[in-house]
C-alpha cells in the first residue's frame, strides 16, 4: 500500500455523488478551509486505501462552487475510476493531494477559445465559471465535442450559463451523431474553426481531451495564426493502467530495496509491469508530468519518453519516470 498520508494529505468526506451521463459521475467533497486551488487544476486522489493514486481535474471553481468536486469517467478495467464511481459512498473519506497543474486562466487575458473533447470539459467548466464571475470583459468561446447529446457533461449548467451570459459566452456543442437543436454534427476542423471563431488569432486557445484531439487542436490553432505561446493543452491524462506491449523477449525487473520482481515484455512500460504484479508505486498523471512515479535505475537498459518532470542532474544520475520508461533489458531499480 502507498503512503497516502504523505502523497495525499488532505482528507475530504464525500458529501454527495451525482451522475452526469451514463458513464460519468461527479463526487462532491467537503474540502478543509485551508485547501486552495485555481480553476482548471487537478489533484491526486488516493484509491481504495492506498492501492494506487490517480489524478483528476477539480471540476469545481474556487470561490464559486459550494464545494470541491471531481468528475470521473468510469473506464473499463480502470482501477481508480471503477472504485470512485462504483464503491465510494457519501460520507466516506477521500484523500487528496494539494492542487497541481498549469492549465489555468492566463494572467490579464480575457478572450479565450476552449476546445474540449469528452471528459476534457471538466477543467473548461471550472475556468468558464471562474472567468465569467471574475473578468468583466470576458469573451469565451467553448467548442465541446462529444459522441451524442447524451454524453454532454454538465448539460444543464452549460445551458444556464449560456442563457445567463449571452454576451460573454458562446457555446457550441458538437456531436459525432444524433444531432439536435442544440448539438451540431461536426468534427473539429480548420473549416469549422474559421466559420465559428474567425477571430481565433486574438484568443488564448486552451484544449483538453484525448491526445489526438489536443494534437489536432494545436495544429489547427497555430495554422490559423494563434501564437504558440497562446496555445495551451492539459498535460496530464487521467489514463488508467497501460497495457504491457507484446514482444518476443521477456525481462525481469527487480525493485530495491524491497526485492519485488516483475516480468515485462521487451519494450514494455515499466509502470504497467509493476502494476500488473500489484507492486505499489505511486503514479498519477501517467504521462511524465507530475514526477510521482520517479525511480532510479541501478542496472539495465531502458529508453525514456516524456521526462520533463526530471532535472538534467536527475537524468544524468539514472532517475527515470516509470510511466514513460520502456524496458530494454533486465533492470534493477530503486524506489525513491
Ligand atoms: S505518474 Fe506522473 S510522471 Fe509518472
Amino acid at each position: 500500500m502507498l503512503d497516502l498520508a504523505s502523497l495525499c494529505p488532505y482528507p475530504m468526506p464525500v458529501r454527495a455523488i451525482r451522475r452526469e451521463t451514463a458513464d460519468v459521475w461527479t463526487l462532491e467533497l467537503q474540502a478543509p478551509g485551508d485547501y486552495h486551488y485555481q480553476p482548471g487544476q487537478y489533484a491526486l486522489v488516493g484509491i481504495d486505501g492506498g492501492r494506487a493514486v490517480r489524478a483528476y481535474t477539480l471540476s469545481s471553481s474556487p470561490g464559486i462552487s459550494d464545494c470541491l468536486s471531481i468528475t470521473v469517467r468510469r473506464l473499463d478495467g480502470g482501477l481508480g475510476s471503477q472504485w470512485l464511481t462504483g464503491a465510494v459512498q457519501p460520507g466516506q473519506l477521500l484523500q487528496l493531494s494539494a492542487a497541481q497543474g498549469e492549465f489555468v486562466p492566463q494572467p490579464a487575458r480575457s478572450r479565450y477559445l476552449f476546445l474540449a473533447g469528452g471528459c476534457g470539459i471538466t477543467p473548461v467548466m471550472a475556468m468558464t465559471r471562474w472567468l465569467l464571475n471574475h473578468v468583466a470583459d470576458a469573451s469565451l468561446v467553448v467548442l465541446y465535442n462529444v459522441r451524442t447529446p447524451r454524453d454532454i457533461i454538465f448539460a444543464d449548467e452549460w445551458t444556464a450559463l449560456a442563457q445567463r451570459y449571452p454576451a460573454q459566452l458562446r457555446l457550441q456543442r458538437l456531436v459525432d451523431s444524433e444531432p439536435d437543436a442544440d448539438c451540431r454534427q461536426a468534427l473539429l476542423s480548420r473549416e469549422l474553426l474559421q466559420e465559428l471563431v474567425p477571430d481565433i488569432a486574438g484568443r488564448v486557445v486552451m484544449s483538453c481531451g484525448p491526445e489526438g484531439y489536443m494534437a489536432l487542436a494545436g495544429e489547427l490553432a497555430l495554422a490559423l495564426g494563434v501564437p504558440a505561446a497562446d496555445f495551451h493543452h492539459e498535460a496530464f491524462r487521467a489514463a488508467e493502467v497501460a497495457a504491457v506491449d507484446a514482444g518476443d523477449a521477456v525481462y525481469q525487473v527487480l525493485l530495491q530495496p524491497w526485492g519485488d520482481q516483475a516480468a515485462v515484455a521487451a519494450g514494455g512500460n515499466l509502470l504497467a509491469a509493476l502494476e500488473a504484479e500489484q507492486i505499489p508505486l505511486a503514479a498519477a498523471c501517467r504521462t511524465g508530468v507530475c514526477g510521482t512515479c520517479k525511480v532510479r535505475v541501478l542496472e539495465g537498459e531502458f529508453s525514456l519518453g516524456e521526462q520533463s518532470a526530471l532535472s538534467a542532474a536527475e537524468l544524468a544520475d539514472g532517475y527515470a519516470l516509470a510511466c514513460c520508461c520502456s524496458v530494454l533489458s533486465d533492470l534493477v531499480i530503486e524506489g525513491v
